[in-house]
């Protein structure tokens, strides 16, 4: 099978450490998920003692603030990123563990997490056989009963990118180098169901974009369009 070279996350977290450029800030649709969608169509109530994962958290987390009493246990694989989250983050609940999803995940107790959300990690995955491993991984965490939760960048038919980023075979490139893997929502649907999930809720935004390039802060008619789902385990 094909390997692609995927991007080094903590070469580009230390760059922007060495540059001063290094914070957090939440992405708003995913808190706008959290607290609208998964309250709405789970029976997750998030003032409760429940155990959170977070995938892919990077320099900060979604629940530093109005958290309370969720124990949370965010992931992501650069040691930069963690470190500053660590630092930042006022929340007690909250542990940063170094992994990598889809890889060398960190050891974790099968069946003990109520919910999981992937905070924008599982379209970084570019390897199909690392984003089945992924999903497998988060199954295995989440107690019966328990979600997934994910906001997923997915294509359409308008989609376009000016050079340097080039989009081809699911894939979105940057001068050459894998960036994001952009599938139509069909695709997603069948990666959770192979694992064993249930999905119950599923919905494309068109309206709604995750911007797939950086220096822009406007969203296009051009860009993906938004997928949010819940699933989960029976
Ligand atoms: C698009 S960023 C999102 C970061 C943060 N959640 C946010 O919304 O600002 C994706 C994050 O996933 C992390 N990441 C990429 N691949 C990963 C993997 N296989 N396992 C764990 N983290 C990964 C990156 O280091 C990065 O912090």
């Amino acid at each position: 099978m094909l390997r692609l070279m995927t991007t080094d996350y903590e070469k580009r977290y230390q760059e922007l450490k060495e540059t001063h450029q290094l914070e957090y800030e939440y992405p708003p649709s995913l808190k706008h998920f959290l607290e609208n969608d998964v309250i709405d169509h789970t029976k997750i109530d998030l003032s409760k003692e429940l155990q959170i994962l977070e995938l892919g958290c990077g320099a900060g987390t979604l629940f530093n603030d109005n958290y309370e009493n969720p124990k949370v246990t965010s992931i992501d694989v650069s040691p930069t990123a963690l470190e500053y989250a660590r630092e930042k983050t006022k929340n007690k609940n909250v542990i940063f563990l170094q992994g990598e999803w889809g890889g060398d995940f960190p050891y974790l107790t099968e069946n003990s997490f109520d919910f999981a959300i992937d905070a924008h990690c599982l379209h970084c995955l570019i390897d199909k056989e690392k984003r089945v491993k992924a999903l497998e991984q988060a199954y295995q965490a989440i107690k019966p009963g328990g979600w997934l939760g994910l906001e997923h960048m997915v294509s359409h038919s308008g989609m376009e990118f000016e050079p340097p980023y080039q989009f081809t075979g699911d894939v979105l490139y940057y001068a050459g180098e894998p960036q994001k893997f952009i599938p139509h929502s069909i695709e997603i649907e069948e990666e959770i169901k192979s694992v064993g999930f249930e999905i119950r809720y599923l919905r494309v935004f068109e309206t709604l974009k995750i911007i797939p390039v950086s220096g822009r802060n406007t969203p296009l008619r051009s860009d993906p369009d938004l997928l949010r789902l819940l699933c989960t385990k029976v």
